[in-house]
């Protein structure tokens, strides 16, 4: 192997930097992709096929908005702040969504709001729209904390925990709660064993896609879970339809997101099928689930090495008169809200905005090709040397109230942006605040194994289980 090839096994351990703390990640790559040769190129995309995180170079991280030819496509990485507004807002519809993204997540989504385009997805966000309202969510909040609790205790139980696994486990409940009522396995946990296995199989992309060989060849990485989609599927689809049918004969149902998802969509145009509402229902788990519960794995994994903010968290947090919780969760805790969103900007939960042109079109000056790949790398952004001080350093006191009107609206970007930003943004946020004030008024978390890889599937997830010594408060 040549000298300047990158190292993709090397792993830089976690360190101090003028008083902060540097988690791990990967090195960028040191050679310009306009300097890779095809062995560059393979090597890449082997490690990628296995870890997605390995995909900034040196110059993404000090130059903007990359532009490289490789195994016969072109990649276009927007990066300054203008161009990521002029690419995913102001010319958002020379954007579908990528070939690859798709492969991945159709199978299982099909045409739920993550993964549909065109005029289904314009008539579906429309028609979801009202039922993300801060009004509605906010209505949510008072269950969110009483499922919360009632969780915890059994969770954080033992000395030792895998704390990701708890934090799924949790964002589970939470959201089964709040969708279906806790209904959807009648209190029995086998579908979020069932949603566990598809999740963690459905972020890796098949070595097939990335090197686009077409969709009939079947892809043998995604055997087995067709099997866990399909159960899944069933079940949901029978809540679905026993649902509807005790609201059309006026019985009394749960007032959860499920009732307000067929209440407030039947009213509109036409009623969901029963396909539809299974789609919609997939995706929300798929797309809340994983991702909330990555935020919370690694603020708790970045507060356990950083106990000075810790200790102003804890403060915070046993501040708040939980018998008046506040109407306004992030705006009533600013410094937990502050590592939470510090938390997002090292790892951003949903890391990448993949996309692809479906015109000609001209970005950030550059002439690019249809069919042109455009990489949204949110761990590139988050990170970026001209845009970050620290970059790499986790600084929650950049996001207080004043710190934060310098942060750029197109610099740090957790939820996406432009149409397609997430549509559950506040439910998250919300959530995650609950969750957070919750643990930490409680418990005491503190590394107990090793420090964690990060690892890209979907979500940014540690690649293994995060063990953390668990200490009642
Ligand atoms: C911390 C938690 C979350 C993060 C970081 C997050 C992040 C994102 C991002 C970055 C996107 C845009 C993807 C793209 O443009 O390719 C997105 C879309 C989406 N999110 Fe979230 N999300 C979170 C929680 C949730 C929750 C709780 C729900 C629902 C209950 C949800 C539902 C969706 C849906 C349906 C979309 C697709 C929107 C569309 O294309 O119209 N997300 N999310």
């Amino acid at each position: 192997m040549g000298k300047s090839r990158h190292d993709y096994s090397f792993r830089p351990e976690p360190r101090w930097e003028e008083g902060r703390f540097v988690p791990p990640g990967p090195l960028p790559i040191e050679r310009s992709v306009s300097d890779w040769d095809r062995i560059d190129w393979i090597r890449y995309l082997f490690a990628s096929s296995k870890n997605p995180i390995f995909g900034q170079t040196v110059e993404s991280l000090e130059g903007f908005d990359d532009v490289a030819t490789g195994m016969g496509r072109t990649f276009f990485t927007p990066s300054h702040p203008d161009t990521i507004r002029e690419t995913f807002v102001a010319k958002a519809d020379a954007l579908r969504l990528s070939g690859i993204r798709n492969a991945i997540l159709k199978p299982v989504l099909r045409e739920g709001l993550l993964t549909s385009e065109g005029e289904r997805w314009k008539h579906d966000r429309r028609a979801l729209a009202p039922i993300f309202t801060p009004r509605h969510v906010n209505g949510f909040a008072q269950g969110m904390a009483s499922t919360t609790e009632g969780h915890l205790d059994r969770l954080l139980s033992k000395e030792t925990v895998a704390f990701d696994q708890v934090c799924v486990d949790l964002t589970y409940q939470v959201l089964s709660d709040v969708l279906f009522s806790g209904e959807l396995d009648g209190g029995r946990q086998a579908s979020l064993h069932d949603i566990d296995r598809f999740l963690s199989s459905m972020g890796r992309p098949d070595p097939f896609d990335l090197t686009n060989v077409p969709q009939w060849v079947p892809r043998f990485t995604r055997i087995g879970r067709m099997g866990i989609v399909k159960r899944l599927r069933t079940r949901i689809g029978q809540l679905g339809e026993n649902r509807r049918t005790r609201i059309d004969t006026g019985e009394t149902v749960p007032d959860d997101l499920l009732t307000l998802l067929l209440t407030s969509t039947d009213a509109g145009s036409d009623p969901l099928s029963e396909d539809q509402l299974v789609d919609q229902l997939i995706t929300f788990i798929a797309a809340g689930h994983e991702t909330t519960s990555r935020a919370l794995t690694w603020l708790f994994y970045l507060l356990s090495q950083d106990t000075e903010a810790r200790a102003r968290l804890e403060d915070e947090v046993d501040g708040l008169d939980i018998t008046q919780p506040p109407q306004n969760w992030p705006d009533a805790l600013p410094f937990t809200r502050a590592c939470l969103d510090e938390a997002m900007r090292l790892y951003p939960p949903a890391p990448f905005l993949s996309r692809e042109l479906n015109r000609d079109e001209t970005l950030a000056g550059k002439a690019l090709p249809e069919g042109a790949i455009v990489f949204g790398n949110l761990w590139m952004v988050h990170r970026h040397r001209q845009l970050w001080d620290q970059p790499d350093a986790f600084v929650p006191e950049r996001f207080l109230p004043e710190a934060k009107t310098k942060i750029g609206r197109f610099q740090y970007l957790p939820f996406g942006l432009g149409p397609r930003v997430c549509i559950g943004a506040r439910f998250a946020q919300i959530e995650a605040m609950i969750l957070t004030t919750l643990i930490a008024r409680r418990y005491r978390l503190s590394l107990d194994g090793p420090h964690p890889w990060p690892l890209a599937r979907v979500t940014i997830r540690p690649e293994k289980p995060l063990m953390m010594r668990v200490e009642k408060r």
